[in-house]
C-alpha cells in the first residue's frame, strides 16, 4: 500500500522524516549524511529516501514549495506512514538583527496564509514547535557550538509581495524570519500528533537586501540538515 503522492511501501519510510523544500536537497543530504540511503518514493520527482542516522533510522524527503504542498506530504506522511516527527530544514529571508547565515530554530509560526484557521474554527491557532525537538535543537546547537537562536518566524504565501508594511509588522513582534512553509506544519503537526520543527538558516536580508552565496548556501544547508540529526538523537533519546 502506499498513498496517493507517495510512491513507498508503508514501512519504508522512517518514524522521522527531515522535510526539505527542495527533492535534490532531500537526495543530497540522504547521501551524504545517512547510511546506506535507499530511495523509497519518486512521484512527481519528490524523492524521498530512507537510511540510518547514527543508527538511528531516518527518512528524508522533498515536500515542496508553500503550505499547501508541504502539507499534502505531511498529512499522508503521518496518516498513512504513521510518521511522529518531522523537522522541516530550509532557508528564510532575515528580518531585524539577523544576519545572513544565521540559523533559526522556529518557536513559531506566524502566517497570512488561511490553512490552519480553516481547520481550526476561524479562529487564530498560536501555531508553535514541538517542545521537547525544540528544546533538543537548542542541546545539540550547544554540544555542536553552532550558533543557533530559538525565533519567530512568518510563513507567507506571497514570496513576491513586496509589502513593505508587512516587514514592520514582523520587526515589530520580534518575528526574524520569513518563509513559506513552518506555520502550515506546526498547525497540522498539533492536529496530527506528530512532533514538529522548522530548522531554518537565513539565506537573505530583507531589509538590507544582503544575501547568501550559493555555494554557502550548500554548506549552511548542510550544517542544518547536521543539526536537524543531531536534534532527532537527543530527542529521542530525552
Ligand atoms: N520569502 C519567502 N520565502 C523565503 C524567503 C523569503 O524572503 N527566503 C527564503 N525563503
Amino acid at each position: 500500500m502506499n498513498s496517493a503522492h507517495i510512491e513507498a511501501d508503508v514501512g519504508a519510510i522512517a518514524d522521522t522524516v527531515l522535510l526539505p523544500g527542495d527533492p535534490l536537497r532531500a537526495r543530497s543530504v540522504a547521501h551524504e549524511l545517512l547510511d546506506a540511503p535507499v530511495e523509497v518514493t519518486a512521484r512527481r520527482n519528490m524523492l524521498g529516501y530512507t537510511g540510518r542516522w547514527r543508527g538511528i533510522p531516518v527518512s528524508v524527503m522533498g515536500g515542496g514549495m508553500g503550505i499547501p504542498s508541504t502539507a499534502i506530504y505531511a498529512t499522508e506522511l503521518a496518516r498513512v506512514y504513521g510518521v511522529r516527527r518531522i523537522v522541516r530544514i530550509g532557508t528564510c529571508g532575515g528580518i531585524g538583527e539577523v544576519q545572513v547565515g544565521d540559523v533559526l530554530l522556529a518557536q513559531s509560526g506566524s502566517t497570512d496564509s488561511r490553512f490552519n484557521r480553516v481547520q481550526f474554527g476561524e479562529h487564530d491557532l498560536a501555531a508553535c514547535a514541538d517542545f521537547r525537538l525544540l528544546r533538543a535543537a537548542v542541546d545539540a546547537a550547544v554540544a555542536l557550538d553552532l550558533d543557533a537562536r530559538v525565533a519567530h518566524v512568518f510563513s507567507t504565501d506571497r514570496f513576491y509581495s513586496g509589502d513593505a508594511a508587512l516587514i514592520d509588522h514582523l520587526r515589530r513582534h520580534r518575528i526574524s524570519g520569513v518563509e513559506m512553509e513552518t506555520a502550515g506544519l506546526y498547525g497540522l503537526a498539533m492536529r496530527e500528533n506528530v512532533q514538529a520543527l522548522a530548522v531554518l538558516a537565513v539565506s537573505d536580508h530583507l531589509e538590507t537586501g544582503a544575501s547568501m552565496p550559493a555555494a554557502e548556501r550548500e554548506l549552511g544547508l548542510a550544517r542544518i540538515a547536521r543539526l536537524a540529526l543531531a536534534a532527532v538523537e537527543t530527542a529521542r533519546i530525552a
